[in-house]
């Protein structure tokens, strides 16, 4: 869908509100009419007491009506409004869920808050206040200016010339507000965007002394944002004033005419009284109606920045491949990130189902971009990553965490409870199952000895825990989850060795049976592999056993020295300098 085609789809979310504002501007225009008809009964002498109150009564029912039809019609405005706005969220955020990761590479945090926020709060004030003022508005200035071509022409000319004049004005401005509201627009989603690192990003500032110059910037981006906003208003208020005189000048025309034309007889009284009425009705109607226009262009730019999440494509939808599990197999994979230089080169690997597999490399070989794959986080350029046969390209999200649990590089924990963390691995687990996921993990003690136990809330990210006490409790997640496939991205590298040593005796016993995949740079931890994948500049060097690697793999022999070197390696005092490290 369009922009243009989702704005109608918006708009039309008020159709029964709308129907409710018509009934109450015909009731207000029929209440002006019965005044008129009073006005005529008296110059006409026939007004009787009779009549008065008929004409009264009529009044105070059309009153009731419009007050009672307006309060239905903006309640029912509202209503669909707040319908909309959280319509839209969950749509945006559902949406969010099903984008390939690349897209959150190309636009910011900040960004996408603030489209979720602000924008989709603009959807709900146009909706709520705007669309119903506009149509009440522009469908009492229509009717007015009609009753007024039926009760004389002449007048209804010198109302309705200014009216063509300041439309023509507004279709000129429309333009200098286009430009206006883009800049506002630009301003606002930069401020957003850097507020939102800034505020993310204060510890990693601190340490390198940098957040003097970033505050900076960042009051750069605040202050251009204060400009834009003044700017705006400055262009959409003093044009308006302009467009307002030459409105109302329409009602000076009309006094005029009539004055000019009541001697001549070919005006009554009567109509020119019924002409004036109309005219400051119709001029009040427009004035409205003139400051809620830009509302439209508002509409049209926060529409668009919704559109731009939606409409992008979403990858995976669920159900499109049921995965069983299976050997997992990589064909001929090719990938870079964002279409980019290629990481991963023609690589064609199989992990067999119920095997342990090991992936070594050297940094930014490719390793954790394989993982990324078969997760399905990413999409292969070329080739295909399969498991049981079926394409992980075409797999829901649900279905393949139902098959693989894994432990990142950087493990992310959510802002809750710790019991919740480890809990996100099995819906409903007891608190028994958590507490013995996380003894296998290593981790129980640690959390027993908080304050609150496992109802420790971890800050943002996990901040509250350490490096390592993540890894742990990202550990018990995934000891809790038992999936048949487990992936562990150097899971045990910030953990003590002590600690290291019993998960990998857990993990050991938890996989059995099971495929997992180890990415490990400390070699000694893979060595019982039944097949070790050696990385080499995004491509697969070799693989097979440990001895046969040592053997007929150069890499995997150096990269094993060198191991060894780091193991035996120890840091030496002031005096042992020379004789090397
Ligand atoms: N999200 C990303 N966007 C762009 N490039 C990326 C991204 N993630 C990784 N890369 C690049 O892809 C290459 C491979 O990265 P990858 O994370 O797979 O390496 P790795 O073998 O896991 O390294 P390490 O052992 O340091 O974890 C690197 O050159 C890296 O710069
Ligand atoms: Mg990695």
């Amino acid at each position: 869908m369009d922009t243009k085609a989702f704005v109608k789809q918006i708009k039309a979310r008020n159709r029964a509100s709308n129907a409710y504002v018509f009934v109450s501007v015909m009731s207000g225009v029929g209440t002006t009419l019965l005044t008129v008809l009073l006005v005529h009964l008296l110059f006409a002498g026939e007004l009787t007491r009779e009549r008065i109150w008929q004409i009264g009564a009529g009044i105070t029912v059309l009153q009731i009506s419009k007050a009672v039809f307006n309060a239905v019609g903006i309640r029912q405005a509202h209503r669909a409004a707040y319908k909309s706005l959280t319509d839209l969220r969950l749509g945006i955020i559902g949406h969010l869920k099903k984008l390939p990761l690349g897209f959150f590479q190309k636009r910011m945090a900040g960004d996408l808050a603030n489209i979720v926020s602000h924008d989709v709060e603009q959807i709900e004030v146009y909706l709520a206040h705007t669309q119903p003022e506009i149509i009440a508005t522009t469908l009492a200035a229509a009717v007015i200016a009609a009753l007024m071509l039926v009760v004389d022409w002449r007048l209804a000319l010198c109302l309705l010339v200014p009216v063509a004049v300041s439309l023509m004005l507004l279709a000129l401005l429309f333009k200098l507000w286009g430009g206006l509201l883009a800049r506002y627009n630009r301003a606002t989603k930069e401020m957003a965007e850097n507020l939102m690192e800034y505020t993310a990003t204060i510890p990693m500032l601190k340490a390198f002394s940098k957040s003097e110059r970033k505050g900076d910037a960042l009051i750069a981006y605040i202050k251009s944002y204060v400009k834009a906003m003044r700017r705006m208003i400055l262009g959409v208020s003093a044009p308006q004033g302009v467009v307002t005189t030459v409105l109302q000048s329409g009602v000076f025309l009309v006094i005029l005419c009539g004055i000019y034309l009541l001697p001549g007889g070919s005006l009554s009284v009567t109509r020119f009284i019924l002409c004036l009425v109309l005219s400051v009705a119709f001029a009040a109607a427009m004035l409205k109606y003139m400051s809620y226009e830009h509302a439209g262009i508002l509409l049209d730019r926060s529409a668009g920045n919704i559109m731009s999440v939606m409409g992008e494509e979403a990858v995976g939808e669920p159900g499109c491949a049921v995965l069983e599990n299976g050997d997992i197999v990589f064909e001929n994979v090719s990938f870079g990130y964002d279409g980019r230089e290629c990481v991963l080169k023609n690589v064609s690997v199989t992990f067999r189902k119920g095997e342990t597999a090991a992936i070594v490399g050297a940094s930014g070989s490719g390793k954790s971009t394989m993982a990324n794959l078969i997760m399905g986080f990413w999409k292969a350029d070329s080739g295909r990553v399969a498991i049981g046969g079926k394409s992980v390209a075409d797999a829901g999200e649900k279905d393949l965490t139902k098959i693989i649990s894994i432990v990142q590089q950087e493990s992310f924990l959510f802002n809750t409870s710790i019991a919740d963390n480890i809990a996100i691995g099995r819906q409903g687990a007891s608190r028994e199952d958590i507490a013995e996921a996380a003894k296998r993990a290593c981790i129980h003690d640690m959390i027993s000895g908080l304050p609150d136990g496992y109802d420790t809330v971890v800050g943002e990210g996990g901040a509250k825990l350490s490096g390592g006490e993540k890894q742990c409790v990202a550990i018990a997640r995934v000891m809790l989850k038992n999936a048949p496939v487990i992936i562990l991205d150097e899971a045990t590298a910030s953990v003590d060795p002590e600690s290291e040593h019993l998960i990998q005796e857990a993990i050991t016993n938890m996989s059995r049976g099971k495929t997992l995949i180890v990415i490990a740079h400390r070699l000694s931890a893979i060595r019982g592999a039944d097949q070790i994948i050696v990385m080499d500049g995004g491509g697969v060097t070799a693989s097979g056993k440990h001895e046969t690697l040592i053997e007929n793999c150069p890499l995997y022999a150096e990269m094993s020295a060198a191991q060894e070197a780091v193991d035996t390696w120890e840091i030496r005092s002031e005096s042992d300098h020379g004789e090397g490290v």
